[in-house]
């Protein structure tokens, strides 16, 4: 299996547009050594022909040319043979309405999330201009859907509503997963969590039978954006378990036996992007590496 990280960031991106803080301030002036990062995408693939696109970033027109492994290969062609998505976040679905140039479109994921990205949703209709221009295929915890090439099972996960339906309904389980994503061939397992509220038994057992983990990254600390004075909101009531600390991901996920773990979903402010910082050095110790954009991992 392929694994090609065409976006690391989380939503806003690395730098974030309207972002002062200081890794957004350092990279724009060349005081920090790091690159950009668009925000989170990961194209997996069993042959390298056929690529299934873990989530639709906003960023998603630009992911795809910069990576030649995505450029069609005829006069209307797309090696993205389909589509999955972890959550209804806008930094994951709002790519779907940019690949609205009348291409058939085959987008897995839970009822609950095709419905928060469908209903009421009038930009929803450049999708629908033919008929089965999007096929919508489900997906249901523990049982595994057959991308073509690759399986995936969709694995329940602490989270929430997305932001804009927040309020509108109860939470549900279906909000959120992680995927457990198999290659039949070589029974290699990815698994792919890029938002977690916390770490269920479930999960530890998916982490436990992976050759390679991909975990949230968003936030170091639980109150890093007020800290910083860039908001009101703790990371947990965000839903993203930060990664330090006594109750952190480092810590819960230690002795996890995927032999690769990377975090992902990095937020702009997060100090796992300053190459030289206690905290990644901390991640680095434990085991973790910190996914960039066009980073490569083959299982
Ligand atoms: C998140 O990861 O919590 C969301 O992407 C936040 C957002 O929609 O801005
Ligand atoms: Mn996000
Ligand atoms: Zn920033």
């Amino acid at each position: 299996m392929h694994i090609k990280v065409l976006g690391a960031a989380a939503g806003g991106g690395f730098p974030q547009w309207n972002c002062g803080c200081p890794n957004c301030r350092d990279l724009r002036s060349g005081a920090l050594a790091a690159k950009p990062l668009t925000q989170e995408c990961v194209a997996v693939s069993a042959d390298d022909k056929r690529w299934f696109l873990l989530n639709a970033s906003p960023e998603i027109r630009s992911q795809v040319e910069g990576n030649e492994i995505l450029h069609p290969r005829g006069p209307r062609h797309s090696p993205i043979a389909a589509i999955v998505l972890t959550n209804g976040d806008r930094d994951h679905c709002l790519g779907l309405l940019s690949l609205r140039e009348s291409h058939p479109l085959v987008i897995y994921a839970t009822e609950r999330v095709r419905r928060g990205f469908t209903e009421g949703n009038v930009l929803y209709r450049t999708l629908q201009r033919f008929p089965g221009q999007v096929t919508w295929r489900a997906l249901e915890p523990g049982k595994e859907a057959d991308l073509g090439g690759l399986a995936v099972e969709a694995v329940p996960v602490p989270g929430k509503p997305p932001i804009h339906l927040e309020g509108n309904a109860p939470p549900e389980p279906g909000d959120n997963i992680g995927l457990l994503v198999r290659d039949p061939r070589t029974g290699k397992r990815l698994a792919y969590f890029s938002a977690a509220a916390a770490v269920t038994p479930a999960m530890r057992a998916a982490f436990d039978r992976a050759d390679c983990v991909f975990f949230d990254g968003t936030f170091w600390e639980g109150d890093e954006l007020i800290a910083l004075g860039l908001g009101d909101k703790r990371a947990e009531q965000m839903a993203h378990l930060p990664v330090g600390g006594r109750d952190g991901s480092l810590r819960a996920l230690a002795g996890v036996r995927a032999p690769k773990r990377i975090y992902i979903h990095i937020n702009n402010t997060n100090p796992l992007l300053r190459p030289r910082s206690p905290e990644r050095a901390q991640a680095e110790a434990e085991g973790w590496e910190v996914a960039y954009d066009g980073m490569e991992v083959v299982l």
